[in-house]
């Protein structure tokens, strides 16, 4: 008697949606030769600031290097202190080490992992200058509250949200709400350039700030100078850094942009339907949205619960043998030795409870039906029945 074995798959952790559009986009740019900071990068600013109701956007070469500009254009520096959740990508306390600040680590909610206001307020001290809410995996931060905090001790705020392009709080897109707010473009992440970054601000003077400061401190940039029917000789009034978005890249993200709502409503979908269906499997728990967000789902993560019958490593190793790749869920930044070697021992329970249980599941716009059952039964067939 014939035995029916199941086809095994082989299902990433996430895929650029990336099409024939994308791919004829950067054209113009090679054949005119403008393939650095030119009229392409200017025109994905625009089309950013407005996608997200701000007024102005700041192209970088990644969310980093938007981070570190952000920080150093409002002059944080040695002897200042900016306070960040530890359960983010490593790169938003990094940030602030690259101004000479120092970070201090806060704790998370249990419930959305992100930043914990009344933790925040506890951690200020005369040093603190500025605050870095992360909008953890596209999930709106609850902004308003760290706004309040920061206008009342008189402190800065720049809002991490790489992975938030889409998100909204309150009914409005994360984009507007922090004096500056920064996102990524990385493969990783709902829309790319491949690399890259936007800072978008209300702010006019800080926004000429950052446009001379991302590009080596120089008073007039390569269009303005490009375009001039006279002489234009620059000037360099301060230091500043090459973290130039290029043209290339800014016609590809042109093409994102418009996508985007498609792309989030398919990563939308998907994401609803594991929803529905993973609370029938025994020891995870679905990801939390508060009501007062619409989250982008840059990954899925789920949490291990204690009646969880594998550990985390196991069940993800055995999701790999079924050709499933899975992530471990968001790490907790303190306890790299960076910053143990920095700051010594901190005590941050929940976020290392958090580091600890959670997992990511693959999803992507273009993630199939028969690859979404394969992932959702894969967990069922390991964890057994809730
Ligand atoms: C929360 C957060 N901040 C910063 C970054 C860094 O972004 P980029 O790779 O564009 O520098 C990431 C990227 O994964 C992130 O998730």
């Amino acid at each position: 008697m014939a035995v029916e074995t199941k086809k095994k798959m082989n299902v990433p952790i996430t895929k650029p949606t990336l099409g024939e559009e994308e791919a004829q986009a950067p054209l113009e740019s090679i054949r005119t030769g403008w393939v650095t900071q030119g009229p392409k990068v200017a025109q994905f600013e625009k089309d950013v600031a407005a996608y997200v109701g701000a007024k102005h956007g700041v192209a970088t070469s990644s969310c980093t290097t938007g981070l570190h500009l952000a920080l150093h254009a409002i002059g944080i520096g040695p002897g200042d202190e900016v306070i960040v959740p530890s359960l983010t990508f490593i790169a938003s306390a990094n940030a602030v080490l690259y101004t000479g600040a120092d970070v201090v680590f806060c704790e998370v909610d249990r419930r959305t992992f992100n930043i914990e206001p009344a933790d925040v307020e506890r951690r200020i001290t005369k040093r603190t200058k500025a605050i870095m809410p992360v909008d953890q995996i596209g999930l709106a931060c609850d902004i308003d509250a760290i706004n309040v905090i920061a206008k009342r001790r008189g402190l800065d705020v720049v809002e991490d949200a790489a992975p938030a392009i889409g998100a909204t709080y309150k009914g409005a897109k994360v984009g507007s709400g922090a004096h500056q707010v920064v996102f990524s473009f990385h493969p990783r992440k709902v829309i790319t350039t491949g690399e890259g970054g936007m800072i978008t601000t209300d702010d006019d003077d800080l926004a000429a700030r950052l446009r001379t400061l991302r590009q080596h401190g120089m008073s007039v940039s390569d269009v303005a100078r490009h375009q001039a029917d006279k002489v234009i000789i620059e000037d360099y009034p301060e230091i500043g850094f090459n973290y130039r978005l290029n043209d290339i890249q800014a016609s590809i993200g042109i093409v994102q942009i418009r996508r985007l709502d498609e792309l989030l409503a398919a990563r939308r979908e998907r994401a609803e339907r594991y929803n529905r269906e993973l609370p029938t499997v025994r020891g995870i728990e679905i990801p939390y949205v508060p009501p007062y967000a619409e989250h982008t789902y840059q990954s899925y993560m789920l949490t291990l619960t204690k009646d969880c019958p594998l550990e985390r490593e196991e069940l993800m190793t055995r999701m790999l043998r079924r050709g499933i790749a899975t992530r471990r869920g968001i790490m907790a930044s303190h306890l790299e030795k960076t910053y143990t070697t920095r700051y010594g021992k901190v005590s941050l329970p929940v976020t290392e409870e958090a580091a600890r249980t959670t997992m990511l599941i693959p999803l992507y716009a273009t993630m199939t039906e028969d690859e979404q059952t394969y992932v959702i039964e894969a967990l069922r067939e390991e964890l057994g029945p809730a």
